[in-house]
């Protein structure tokens, strides 16, 4: 548990559109088969806007929500896994672009659960270094790893960027992080491999690849295990809490689990129709955008659930 609140919140997507309709000038696929099997009607694609600058646009928004400066921020944390380079992170190029001159700057590697991670990560380094405030964000640029001749992926990822400003409080939220190796390889997209020593590193195959059915299985179970896990330790039900925002990775996920919990789908803040998969940044353009659309507010009970590569699964409650 860590003492932490969210004072500002901010999401930026990329301004291109690409319907499910546009797909079908370079796979074979279609609007119905898109929209029935994941709920995605369109998602927006960077041109030439990398992931800093998407990260930085959401994060200028929770500033500006928060009332707060550059010089107000101690902590950046980024979660991604797109990042605009190996090294600097892009949370440091972060820093650069929104004039943030002292901080402690990084990036978390968690795919999809990247930004509960990020959060946990980021209120513990508060609470242990009597620090005040950090800018917590999930960035993608997705479409820089996809494959757009494999109609089993293309057709789900997205771009953009979402983000939250914290506070060191009183206020008790419960997190639960966890991993566990993916040893079949299910969901991966490679980095350089070493060719011997004096020969450096090369890349083969950079794309991302998944096999859909096994990670569906994964996540349904995930989401479960998650959102039991937050519970117990929070000491709460289900009925406890006044919204849940998950990972859109799936209509059809959320609707089993709807069904394991005997939910109204009503209880979950679903955008994947808009955003597609969008990684590390959906929970969080999901939260901004549900504080910004008013749909939740201060006093509310808030559980977001994450799930993806590595695999790893989180969730976390919050109480704005
Ligand atoms: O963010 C990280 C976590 N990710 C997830 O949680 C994703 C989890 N997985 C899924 O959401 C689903 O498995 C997918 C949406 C990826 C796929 O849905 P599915 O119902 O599992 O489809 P499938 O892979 O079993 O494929 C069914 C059929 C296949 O054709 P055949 O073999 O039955 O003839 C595919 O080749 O659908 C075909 N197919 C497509 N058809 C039209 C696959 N992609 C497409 C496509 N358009 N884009």
């Amino acid at each position: 548990m860590n003492d932490m609140k969210i004072i500002g919140f901010g999401h930026y997507v990329p301004k291109t559109i690409k319907y499910n309709d546009d797909f079908k000038t370079i796979v074979e696929t279609s609007d119905e088969w898109i929209k029935s099997r994941t709920g995605i009607s369109k998602r927006h694609l960077t041109d030439d806007e990398n992931t800093s600058d998407i990260a930085s646009k959401a994060a200028l928004m929770a500033m500006e929500d928060a009332g707060v400066s550059a010089d107000d921020i101690d902590l950046v944390v980024c979660a991604t896994i797109t990042p605009d380079s190996f090294t600097p992170s892009t949370a440091s190029k972060i820093l650069k672009l929104l004039g943030i001159k002292r901080a402690m700057a990084f990036d978390i590697s968690a795919a999809c659960s990247g930004f509960i991670y990020a959060m946990n990560t980021a209120s513990a380094i508060l609470t242990a270094n009597n620090l005040r405030r950090a800018i917590v964000i999930g960035a993608e640029t997705l479409s820089k790893i996809v494959d757009y001749t494999d109609r089993s992926t293309c057709v789900l990822f997205g771009d953009g960027a979402g983000a939250v400003v914290i506070e060191a409080t009183e206020n008790k939220s419960v997190f639960y992080c966890m991993s566990k190796t993916d040893e079949e390889n299910i969901l991966y997209a490679n980095a350089l491999k070493p060719q011997g020593v004096f020969k450096g590193g090369l890349i083969d195959d950079y794309h991302l690849k998944m096999n859909g059915q096994k990670v569906f299985k994964f996540a349904i179970e995930a989401v479960n295990d998650a959102i039991n896990s937050a519970l117990n330790t929070a000491g709460l039900t289900i009925n406890d809490i006044d919204l849940i925002i998950p990972h859109q990775a799936n209509e059809r996920i959320i609707a089993a689990v709807c069904r394991h919990w005997n939910l109204d789908f009503n209880r979950f803040y679903l955008n994947i129709s808009e955003y597609g998969n969008t990684s590390a940044a959906s929970i969080a353009i999901a939260l901004s955008e549900a504080h910004h659309k008013k749909v939740i507010g201060k006093g509310n009970r808030v559980m977001l659930v994450g799930f993806g590569a590595g695999l790893t699964w989180a969730s976390m409650i919050i109480e704005l």
